[in-house]
């Protein structure tokens, strides 16, 4: 089982820039709760304790604020600052100390997921021990996204990032399982003509030595990438509403800790005392 999770939590947020200017896009809130939480919650669904948030250079003070350590959750939190956002796949060269000799995930700080037996198909991702492993979710515009077309067996035949001919519906979402190749390869790669390694170049790495696997969200789960104002505002839509309706809280991050039984009755009362009177605090007095 991966052990080992890293959410990239830095970037320029420019698509949402002026709300970005001061405020790191990974810390807006989602509805209730900061963005943040969403990807956190994933990590821990797949039940991975030991989790590196790459945050950019000079914003590493507000995150500590939000998690001054993992010990209300039972997890193990560490941080890297990013100089610049130089591509996805810089994830795994500045978390090379972090990653060691094991397999790792990593999920993009911006990324919502959200479905039915979400729990187990994440669980069974990080089963993986050799090669990579993606997730997909079905598109209407496949031109937006990488997209990858895949075969009988789940094998990735071919990738493409936006592609303008259709080759596929199925976008690839920002969830990724690697074996610890990904180190080396992520170092050996070139930036494209924007000046970012790509986690294209990384994932065709893998196809070319026939070790890239997909796996799907399927029809009943949601993914949306929160990165542009209007996807943004859908996601805490569709949030507030399944919140609303069922009177339970999607990513409430103590709630997983939980029921992973990593804590107990005491470091929900601690969190409750850190976040202080509000709504998220009765929600967590109710678990208990
Ligand atoms: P992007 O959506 O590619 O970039 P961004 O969030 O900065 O937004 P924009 O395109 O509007 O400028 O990044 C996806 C996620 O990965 C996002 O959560 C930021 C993060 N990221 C990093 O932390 N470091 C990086 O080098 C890159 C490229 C992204």
């Amino acid at each position: 089982m991966i052990k080992k999770g890293i959410i990239l939590a830095g970037g320029m947020g420019t698509r949402m820039s002026p709300l970005t200017k001061a405020v790191n896009k990974q810390l807006l809130p989602i509805y209730d709760k900061p963005l943040i939480f969403y990807p956190l919650s994933i990590l821990m669904l797949a039940k991975i304790k030991d989790i590196l948030i790459i945050v950019n250079k000079g914003q590493l003070n507000q995150y500590k604020k939000l998690f001054p350590n993992g010990n209300n959750l039972g997890i193990k939190i560490s941080f890297k600052e990013q100089e610049k956002p130089k591509g996805l796949p810089d994830a795994f060269v500045l978390g090379e100390k972090f990653i060691g000799k094991e397999n790792v995930a990593m999920i993009l700080g911006d990324n919502f997921f959200y479905g039915q037996n979400l729990t187990s198909k994440l669980l069974e991702c990080a089963k993986i021990s050799s090669g990579a492993k993606v997730l997909l979710h079905n598109v209407k515009e496949p031109g937006l996204f990488g997209v990858a077309k895949i075969n009988k067996n789940n094998k990735i035949i071919q990738l493409k990032e936006k592609p303008k001919k259709f080759i596929s519906n199925h976008a690839i979402t920002g969830l990724y399982f690697f074996d610890n190749k990904v180190v080396k390869y992520s170092k050996s790669l070139k930036p494209s003509k924007r000046g970012e390694i790509e986690i294209i170049d990384l994932l065709l790495k893998y196809k070319k030595i026939n070790k890239l696997t997909a796996d799907f969200i399927g029809r009943g789960g949601a993914w949306l990438d929160t990165g542009s104002i209007d996807d943004y505002y859908k996601t805490i839509a569709f949030v507030q509403a399944v919140e609303n309706r069922q009177g339970f809280k999607i990513a409430c991050i103590e709630e997983i800790a939980l029921s992973n039984k990593w804590i107990g009755k005491k470091e929900i009362k601690d969190s409750i005392k850190f976040y202080g009177n509000c709504n998220y605090s009765k929600y967590l007095k109710k678990l208990i």
